[in-house]
């Protein structure tokens, strides 16, 4: 008899942005008329960059023909990539990562979610709450927790580190020894960003309690504050305790193209049970050859035109374009007399709903009366209830429109 896998069955109703899109689609069958502007879920809404574009159509080309068409490729990625990830995303900044350091990937979602993978299933994971879905139920599924527990909104066994307007949406040390902690900073979906000072708390004591930090600077180039660290690497000891993710997909709108890549330097250890260190960069390197046939070819040649002098100053303009967005959001909502939340260092604007509203029913309120969509800050966790977040990647103009039509509502 085939059994299922049990922790399946303790995930708790659908993932967050399909019920989110279920709910939207719903109301706009029901009212066809409406003109429904999505702030919900961050995907991005300008095109590829023509630096990309014209190095993916030459890609294209190469396949097309038997003499330069490239089949599998290696697992971890080519090194023109990884190369030019090293360059300009870490030796630009001071930080000393090798290109085989380097792994990349169709995306940070899949990295962040498939990581936990090569740590024991005894390890106590911690997390900040609220949370990328992800870190989560990956965990729920491979059984590091215990079932859900409906009262308080979390499940058992998760350590969650409550993120509040009170500690900057950043998390202060755990009460218990925790093996394996999820950080991400800019922060989705507060927006907050963690200082250089907040971040070597954690790499700090990610080393004395023999820990390992996973750290998702997705968001990391929508950063202007130039005192805010980009990567964890830029404080002292991270490289021994410290994977980071990173991802194409908002930074140069490759939500539909696949391409991220995960850092996790030589050195850094687990331990077995008999008290040996053991290096998790030839396990990783393993599962991915195992599971894993690299990121495509063009999406790879495309991710690397991002790093020419065209493509830096054509990816520029367009972070900034969302970046007004979220300035727009935050002046305007502000305004209406909300508690308004990241959206400087972050394309998330997160803000408190008028007392006694929860998260959903604002949710609903925002669709039914003003036809906006933006996300929960329940769906994120327990401590998101009474917030929701709105995304910044939007035309201007359909901002502004929210914008107005929120304020009228
Ligand atoms: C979000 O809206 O939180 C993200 O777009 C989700 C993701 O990157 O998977």
């Amino acid at each position: 008899m085939i059994t299922v896998n049990e922790n399946f069955l303790k995930l708790q109703a659908g993932y967050l942005f399909p019920e989110i899109n279920r709910r939207a689609a719903a109301f706009a069958k029901a009212h066809p008329e409406a003109s429904i502007i999505k702030m919900g879920i961050g995907d991005v809404t300008e095109p590829l960059t023509p630096a990309v574009v014209e190095a993916m159509h030459r890609a294209v080309g190469e396949m097309g023909k038997r003499d330069t068409l490239r089949g599998y490729g290696p697992e971890q990625g080519y090194a023109f990539l990884r190369e030019a990830v090293v360059e300009h995303c870490y030796r630009n900044r001071g930080v000393s990562i090798e290109p085989d350091e380097v792994f990349i990937s169709d995306g940070s979602k899949c990295d962040t979610g498939n990581l936990q993978e090569v740590f024991g299933l005894d390890n106590v994971v911690a997390v900040t709450d609220p949370v990328y879905p992800v870190y989560v139920d990956t965990n729920v599924m491979a059984g590091r927790t215990g079932p859900w527990d409906k009262a308080k909104g979390q499940y058992a066994g998760i350590v969650y580190m409550p993120c509040t307007a009170e500690n900057g949406f950043v998390p202060d040390l755990p009460d218990r020894p925790v093996d394996l902690v999820y950080l991400c900073y800019p922060n989705n979906p507060t927006g907050a960003v963690a200082t250089a000072e907040q971040l070597k708390k954690w790499v700090d004591y990610a080393r004395e309690n023999k820990a390992i930090i996973l750290y998702d600077a997705a968001y990391e180039a929508f950063i202007t504050d130039p005192d805010i660290p980009h990567s964890i690497y830029e404080v002292d000891g991270a490289r021994d305790v410290a994977i980071e993710f990173r991802s194409f997909s908002k930074t140069a709108g490759f939500t539909g193209v696949r391409c991220a890549y995960t850092i996790v330097p030589r050195g850094l250890k687990a331990w077995r049970k008999d008290s040996s260190s053991v290096e998790i960069h030839p396990i990783w390197s393993r599962r991915h050859c195992t599971k894993f046939n690299g990121a495509s070819y063009i999406s790879q040649v495309g991710a690397a035109a991002v790093y020419t002098e065209q493509g830096k100053k054509q990816i520029q303009e367009v972070i900034d374009l969302y970046m007004d967005n979220a300035a727009v959001m935050c002046e305007a909502l502000g305004k209406l007399g909300y508690a308004v939340y990241g959206g400087r260092n972050a394309p998330y604007v997160w803000i408190k709903t008028r007392e006694g509203i929860g998260s959903w029913e604002f949710f609903d309120l925002l669709l039914q009366r003003a036809h906006v969509v933006c996300t929960p800050g329940a769906g994120f966790g327990a401590a998101g209830e009474g917030y929701v977040r709105f995304s910044a990647f939007n035309l201007p103009n359909k901002v502004k429109e929210a914008m107005e039509r929120i304020a009228k509502l």
